[in-house]
């Protein structure tokens, strides 16, 4: 099957402003090269950990040894053995190799309004910033905000860690969006300081944002492993985009952007390669065209549908 329409499941289609919402089951650095540059005013980025092509380095070292091979000064016997070194630096490389290319297709893809949210931890956090200050310029950071958690065991050989950090960077410092109006505001934790008024209104949220993970026994579970609240997303959405921008997110695994997106009025683009993750996606956001393949205007081949 080539041609897909409406919310059809298959085939290929070239993205359009004015064209349906899309789910791509694809690698997502060969979906995203698909789409035409300052296309998008939201990006939400929740990559794995890991790329799964975890490496080790193999090193040899030489050690004197009765029976060794290898025979040296004054006749000494040495073996070589083999070591194990720099397996942390090797899935560093790794996973940096895996990602950078997809962080430039980011900023390629942001409008002048535009915002990246890139959710990791405290595994890659402190790289990534680097690596954004060099991709997007320093200038264009907005904020690093710190998603508290409570949830799970708590080791007693240091402080449990208990938060996930997403950094903020904007295409424009002068152009970007940003709403904090359209923010949902939250109790303030010592109502009786402030004003009955200011106490019933609620505060804007800060950079640390206090919310649960999606509840094992909750209406939003949708079984999806690493499956993030709808609660975290809708701050994002609300603030840096507005109703009928485009939102991308192409580790998009159940969906939680595009959900939240499509609750709020935006249109969307989710992008995962995991087959599971499609079929979650497709129960969870029944209204958007299922494709296997994003194409460009250039590559459209016959039978591809394309408004
Ligand atoms: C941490 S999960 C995202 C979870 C998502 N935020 C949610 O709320 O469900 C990361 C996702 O990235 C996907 N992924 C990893 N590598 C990918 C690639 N090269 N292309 C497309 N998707 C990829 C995985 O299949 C996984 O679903």
């Amino acid at each position: 099957m080539t041609a897909t329409e409406g919310s059809a499941t298959g085939g290929a289609r070239r993205w359009l402003p004015d064209g349906p919402d899309l789910i791509v089951a694809s690698d997502n650095l060969e979906a995203i090269a698909a789409l035409p540059p300052a296309s998008f005013t939201l990006i939400y980025l929740d990559p794995p950990f890991n790329t799964g092509r975890s490496q080790q380095r193999q090193g040899v070292t030489t050690v004197a040894s009765a029976g060794g091979s290898r025979v040296g000064f004054k006749g000494r016997r040495y073996e070589s053995v083999k070591t194990t070194l720099y397996g942390y630096d090797d899935r560093f490389v790794d996973y940096w190799e895996f990602l950078e290319p997809r962080l430039v297709e980011a900023w390629r893809l942001l409008d002048d309004r535009g915002t990246l949210y890139l959710h990791l931890d405290y595994r890659e956090v402190h790289y990534a910033k680097v690596a954004l200050d060099a991709l997007f310029g320093r200038e264009c950071f907005l904020n690093e905000i710190v998603w508290a958690y409570d949830y799970g065991a708590r080791t007693k050989r240091r402080w449990p860690s208990k938060h996930d950090t997403i950094l903020v960077y904007v295409k424009n410092p002068d152009a970007y969006h940003f709403d904090a109006e359209a923010v949902d505001r939250e109790p303030y934790m010592a109502p009786g300081l402030v004003t009955p008024e200011k106490a019933a209104r609620g505060k804007l949220p800060t950079d640390v944002w206090w919310h649960t993970i999606v509840s094992p026994t909750g209406r939003e579970k949708t079984g999806y492993a690493t499956q993030k609240p709808e609660g975290v997303l809708r701050r994002i959405v609300q603030a840096s985009s507005a109703p009928g921008d485009w939102v991308l997110d192409f580790f998009a695994g159940s969906g939680t952007t595009g959900a939240v997106a499509a609750a709020l009025g935006r249109r969307f683009v989710m992008v995962d390669s995991n087959p599971q993750a499609i079929e979650v996606m497709r129960r969870r956001l029944p209204a958007a065209s299922v494709i296997d393949e994003l194409v460009t205007a250039d590559a459209e081949k016959p039978g591809v549908v394309s408004a």
